[in-house]
């Protein structure tokens, strides 16, 4: 299995940024993105889909930041499967552009009416009135394919950081929890070989909405299989979809086996209204 970025440095380096140049991708970049993103090979089948957009430079469509000129959906079903491998698919696509420069944002509370306008993907009209308040594609799981989260594709803008981004940034970005915090048994730390502990500590600074890092991580009883699921009964008070955040940290985790040169098996399947990751070298 090769990765065409560097695995660790990337992952390290990724913040989501929230302050954009109003100016497009060079067009070499984006046409090597798009390359990417037609070539994105996983060992699991899905259904996800990475569709282009652009917008204007307006805040209309992530309310809180001018929305750069290019733009990324990713689109799915919303069933708990297809979500959670949004994620594992969306951050491939989201580390491969940060290695090639650009900045990124995950964004689940975007404007949908405003992502409509601008991408329209909604099969009925009705849809429309799904979506959370008005942000995001709905509440729970709901009809037809959506996007899930999009993300803008463009340069950050250093400058242009109002006083409560640099606050926020500070607060909520890079903060993380250490592995130990994240093992649904504690004692099982002992037992991890130091490549398990590399992948696992590249897993933790999986980005997740609100930096809520609702992860943890179980093994079998020869801790060569890694289980990624968040706590039965989770609930996030302003996210609707943990399960999206589920497979972008299983995505990191995957990486970090391959990085130590792993050729890692991977599954998803559903328990208890959660998807539940399992990877084993
Ligand atoms: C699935 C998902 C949805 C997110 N949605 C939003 C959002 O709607 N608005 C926002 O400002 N940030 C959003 N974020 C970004 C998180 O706040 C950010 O990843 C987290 O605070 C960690 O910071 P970092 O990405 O810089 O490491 C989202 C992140 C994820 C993974």
């Amino acid at each position: 299995m090769t990765i065409s970025f560097q695995i660790k440095s990337t992952i390290d380096s990724r913040r989501s940024v929230r302050s954009y140049k109003m100016t497009g991708v060079e067009k070499d970049v984006m046409d090597e993105i798009k390359d990417y993103a037609k070539s994105i090979y996983v060992p699991f089948d899905h259904n996800v889909e990475i569709k282009f957009f652009k917008s204007n430079q307006t805040k209309a469509l992530y309310t809180i930041m001018k929305s750069p000129p290019d733009n990324v959906a990713f689109m799915a079903e919303t069933d708990i499967i297809s979500i959670s491998k949004v994620g594992f698919i969306g951050e491939l696509l989201i580390l491969f552009a940060v290695s090639k420069g650009l900045s990124t944002c995950w964004y689940g509370h975007y404007k949908l009416s405003e992502l409509e306008r601008l991408m329209p993907h909604l099969q009925t009209p009705e849809q429309i009135k799904e979506s959370n308040m008005g942000y995001g594609y709905a509440k729970g799981v709901t009809t037809g394919r959506r996007a899930i989260c999009i993300s803008p594709l463009g340069y950050h803008e250093s400058g242009g950081l109002r006083l409560i981004d640099r606050f926020q940034n500070k607060q909520i970005s890079f903060k993380r929890k250490e592995i130990k915090e994240l093992l649904v048994n504690p004692d099982d730390y002992e037992k991890l070989s130091d490549d398990v502990i590399y992948a696992l500590d590249l897993g933790r600074k999986a980005p997740s909405a609100g930096n809520a890092q609702m992860w943890r991580f179980a093994f079998d009883e020869t801790y060569r299989t890694i289980n990624v699921a968040m706590p039965e009964g989770y609930r996030h008070l302003k996210w609707e979809h943990p399960n999206v955040d589920i497979g972008i940290c299983a995505c990191h985790i995957w990486l970090g086996l391959i990085d130590k040169g792993y050729n890692p098996k991977i599954t998803v399947h559903e328990e208890s209204n959660r998807a539940v990751w399992r990877i084993s070298i």
